[in-house]
């Protein structure tokens, strides 16, 4: 099975995704943090992934497909969630292609709900914790601008496949994940408790 997570940024894309890793035995793969680890070797292709993600902006479709289909490659999982990707409606293509070719396919996407004020709040919170360079107030304005613009259009596009689950973001991380674990169970058919 693979799940696709969708979110505002700070609507707890990374946070579900660790504990639905856990959960289902899903391979957590986030695109964030792909893109950080190239950023963080300092290359040529790091310093413009930096400065695509400083300046809060989306790197392009085939650079991010290129990272997840490296990462496809080596880890084969039975299945992933997938955390930041895609985030157009080119990379749901993309990818749909990709996994094809693992004999895979995208079962479900779970959209965490929260509005832009709480968005922006755990952010700024975690600005002083994590300190990525990206949550700074001014990007993170940009890029909740950005993912309305270029993600948001992939929820009409998932309900239409009638693969999409949205889910109350704002209650606590365990109130969060117990609402995932039952849209999980209703694409699996397996129950979602114990
Ligand atoms: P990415 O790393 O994916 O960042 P994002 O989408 O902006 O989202 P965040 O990671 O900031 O938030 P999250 O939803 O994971 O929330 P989290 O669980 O951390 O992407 C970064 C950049 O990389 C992009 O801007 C772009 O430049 C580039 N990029 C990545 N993928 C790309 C792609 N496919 N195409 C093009 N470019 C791409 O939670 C946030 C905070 O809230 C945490 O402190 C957490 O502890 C807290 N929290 C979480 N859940 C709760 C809760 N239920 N209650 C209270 N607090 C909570
Ligand atoms: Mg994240």
């Amino acid at each position: 099975m693979n799940v696709v997570m969708l979110g505002l940024p700070g609507a707890g894309k990374g946070t579900q995704s660790k504990r639905i890793e856990l959960q289902f035995g899903l391979r957590h793969l986030s695109t964030g943090d792909l893109l950080r680890s190239e950023k963080q070797r300092g290359t040529p292709l790091g310093r413009a992934i930096a400065e695509r993600i400083d300046s809060g902006n989306y790197v392009t479709d085939e650079l991010v497909i290129s990272l997840v289909a490296q990462a496809l490659k080596v880890s084969a999982a039975k299945g992933y969630v997938f955390d930041g990707v895609p985030r157009t409606i080119s990379q749901d293509r993309m990818l749909s292609d990709l996994l094809a070719q693992f004999n895979m396919q995208i079962d479900l996407a779970i959209e965490l709900r929260v509005s832009r004020e709480v968005a922006r709040k755990r952010l700024s919170d975690r600005a002083s914790i994590e300190g990525r360079t990206d949550d700074t107030a001014e990007t993170i304005r940009h890029r909740l601008e950005v993912y309305e613009a270029e993600t948001a259009p992939l929820i009409d596009h998932y309900r239409t496949q009638g693969i999409l689950r949205t889910v109350d973001g704002r209650k606590t991380p365990d109130e969060v994940l117990e609402l995932v674990r039952e849209a999980v169970g209703e694409i699996t058919g397996e129950s979602s408790r114990g």
